[in-house]
C-alpha cells in the first residue's frame, strides 16, 4: 500500500526533513523589523527553492511590503477533481527580550526537556515554519514514492502574517481564480495537548488600536499646576476603566452585535473538555477568571470578544521618583473579535467613546494596527470528516474539535475573498512559547504532524 511507503519514508528521511527546517530556521525572517527585510525575503526565496526542488511551478510574488511564495503542481494526480490551497507563513515574531534566551533564537537545535521530551528550539520553530515545513516535506514524501501527490496543490506562503497581512487581502482580490479552489489548509493551530491531536473550528478576530492623548504643552511640575492643569494619564485611565463593566462585559455601544450564543452541541463539546478556570489558569499563576460573568473559561477565551490594554506609557517610569505632571500618555488597546462582529464598527465605537469622554483641554490622536473579523466554520462541514479520520489513525486517538482565542486572519479572508472554507489543522502546544524566548516545537509535533499530513492528503483524494 503507498501510504505505508510513504510512512516509511518519512520516517527513514526525518534526518533530512529536519535539516530543511533547520536552514529556514536559521534565516531571521522578522517582518515587523525594517532591519530584517533582507533576511525575510532570504526566507520566502528559501521556500521557493524548497518547492521547486519537488517540482513546483515556485514563485516570489511582489508585494509592496514582504513578497509572498506562491507554487502550483502541475504535475501527475490521483484524484485531479480535488484542488487544495496550503496556507502558511514563513515570518517570525521579534526575538526581545534577547537575554531571556537560553540560546541563539536563529541557532536550531534538539534538545530534551522536562520527562525526557525532545523538542526543536528557535523563533519560528512552532510559529510557523515548523507548521510549514512538515507539510512541505509530506508533499516531498507523497512525490518520492508515488511520482504523483493525492490532489492538485496550491502553496501560498505570506511573510507579513506576525505584522497583521496588510498585503495579503489585496494580493487574494487580485489573484483570486488562481488561489480559489476547494479547501484552503491552514497548519498554524495547536494540538489540545501532547499525544492529543485536534481541529480548529474557531479563531477570534482582532482590531488593534493605539490612541495618544496630549494635554499641557510640556510636561509640568504637578505642585505647581498639579490640580489646575489637566493630566492625560488620569484622562487616558479614566476612559479606558469606563470599556468593562464589573460584570466583565464591554461597554462599548453595539459592541456584542453580531456574537450568537454558543450553538448547544459546540458547548457541550466543550464542556466535555473538563477545562476550569482553576486548570486553565494554574500553569500562569492564577487562580480566578477575569472574563464575563457566568461563561465558562473556555466559552470565555474561545468564544467571547474582549477588550485588553497591551500597553500603556506616560509620565515617568524610570528609577526613583518624579513629581511630573505629563504632556502625553498613550495606550495600546486591541479587540478580539467572535461571530459577525464588524471591526471597522468597534474601532468607530472606541473612537466615539475616546472623543465623548475627553475634556475640552485634551487633544486625541488615533494610530489603527489592522483590523480582521472572527472565523468560524459548522461542527457538520465535510471537511472535517477526512482530516479527523486521519488524525485519529496517526494519533490511536479522536482528534478533538477546539476553539482558538488567537486570531489568524486568513480563515475569515479565504471566506469573505475567494469563497472557500478553511481547515485549520496545527499541531503546535500551548506550552511552545510561541512569541515569547525560547520557543520549542516537540519532536514529535514535527513527526507525527509530518505523518499526519501525508495521511489526510491522501484521504482528501
Ligand atoms: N499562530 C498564531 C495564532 C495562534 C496561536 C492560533 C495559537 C492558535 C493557537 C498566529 O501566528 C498569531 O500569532 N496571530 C496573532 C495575530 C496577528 C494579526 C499578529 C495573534 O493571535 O495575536
Ligand atoms: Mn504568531
Amino acid at each position: 500500500m503507498t501510504l505505508a511507503r510513504v510512512l516509511d519514508r518519512i520516517d527513514a528521511d526525518l534526518p533530512k526533513s529536519l535539516d530543511r527546517l533547520f536552514d529556514l530556521l536559521r534565516l531571521k525572517s522578522i517582518s515587523a523589523d525594517p532591519a530584517f527585510a533582507k533576511e525575510v525575503r532570504a526566507a520566502g526565496e528559501h521556500c521557493v527553492a524548497l518547492l521547486a526542488e519537488m517540482g513546483f511551478e515556485a514563485s516570489l510574488r511582489e508585494t509592496p511590503l514582504h513578497p509572498i511564495v506562491v507554487a502550483h503542481w502541475t504535475g501527475p494526480v490521483e484524484n485531479a477533481d480535488k484542488h487544495v490551497l496550503f496556507y502558511g507563513h514563513y515570518d517570525v515574531q521579534p526575538v526581545d527580550p534577547l537575554n531571556l534566551w537560553r540560546a541563539d533564537p536563529f541557532d536550531p537545535k534538539i534538545e530534551t526537556i522536562e520527562d525526557g521530551v525532545k523538542v526543536i528550539t528557535g523563533r519560528g520553530s512552532a510559529d510557523d515554519k515548523g507548521q510549514v515545513v512538515i507539510f512541505l516535506e509530506a508533499l516531498r514524501a507523497l512525490l518520492a514514492e508515488d511520482g504523483r501527490l493525492p490532489v492538485k496543490v496550491t502553496v501560498l506562503l505570506e511573510g507579513e502574517e506576525e505584522s497583521g497581512s496588510p498585503s495579503l487581502e489585496p494580493f487574494l482580490a487580485a489573484n483570486a481564480a488562481e488561489l480559489s479552489h476547494d479547501v484552503a489548509l491552514v497548519c498554524d493551530t495547536n494540538m489540545w495537548a501532547r499525544g492529543r491531536p485536534a481541529i480548529t473550528t474557531s479563531l477570534r478576530g482582532l482590531v488593534g488600536e493605539e490612541v495618544r492623548v496630549a494635554c499641557s504643552n510640556r510636561d509640568l511640575h504637578s505642585g505647581i499646576f498639579g490640580g489646575a492643569a489637566w493630566n492625560p494619564i488620569r484622562v487616558l485611565t479614566k476612559i479606558l476603566a469606563s470599556l468593562h463593566d464589573d460584570a466583565g462585559r464591554v461597554t462599548l455601544p453595539g459592541f456584542y452585535d453580531g456574537v450568537a450564543d454558543l450553538p448547544e452541541e459546540v458547548r457541550a463539546s466543550w464542556d466535555a473538555l473538563g477545562t476550569t478556570a482553576e486548570t486553565f489558569l494554574r500553569p500562569v499563576g492564577l487562580k480566578t477568571a477575569a472574563g464575563e460573568a457566568g461563561r465558562s473559561i473556555l466559552e470565555q477565551v474561545w468564544a467571547r470578544p474582549t477588550c485588553e490594554f497591551n500597553g500603556i506609557t506616560g509620565g515617568y517610569t524610570g528609577d526613583g521618583f518624579k513629581t511630573v505632571l505629563p504632556a502625553k500618555a498613550s495606550a495600546k488597546v486591541s479587540f478580539r473579535l467572535v461571530g459577525a462582529q464588524d471591526p471597522d464598527a468597534i474601532r468607530a465605537a472606541f473612537r466615539a467613546r475616546v472623543a465623548e469622554m475627553l475634556p475640552p483641554d485634551a487633544e486625541v490622536s488615533f494610530h489603527p494596527h489592522g483590523g480582521s473579523p472572527g472565523f468560524s466554520m459548522p461542527f457538520d462541514s465535510p471537511w472535517l470528516t477526512g482530516a479527523r479520520e486521519a488524525l485519529a489513525e496517526e494519533w490511536g486517538i479522536p482528534a478533538l474539535l477546539i476553539g482558538s482565542g488567537g486570531s489568524i486572519p486568513v480563515g475569515n479572508a479565504f471566506a469573505r475573498i475567494l469563497g472557500m472554507p478553511t481547515l485549520f489543522v496545527g499541531f503546535g502546544l500551548d506550552d511552545d512559547r510561541i512569541h515569547s524566548p525560547n520557543e520549542k516545537y516537540d519532536l514529535e509535533s514535527f513527526h507525527k504532524g509530518l505523518r499526519s499530513w501525508a495521511r489526510i492528503l491522501k484521504k482528501l483524494a
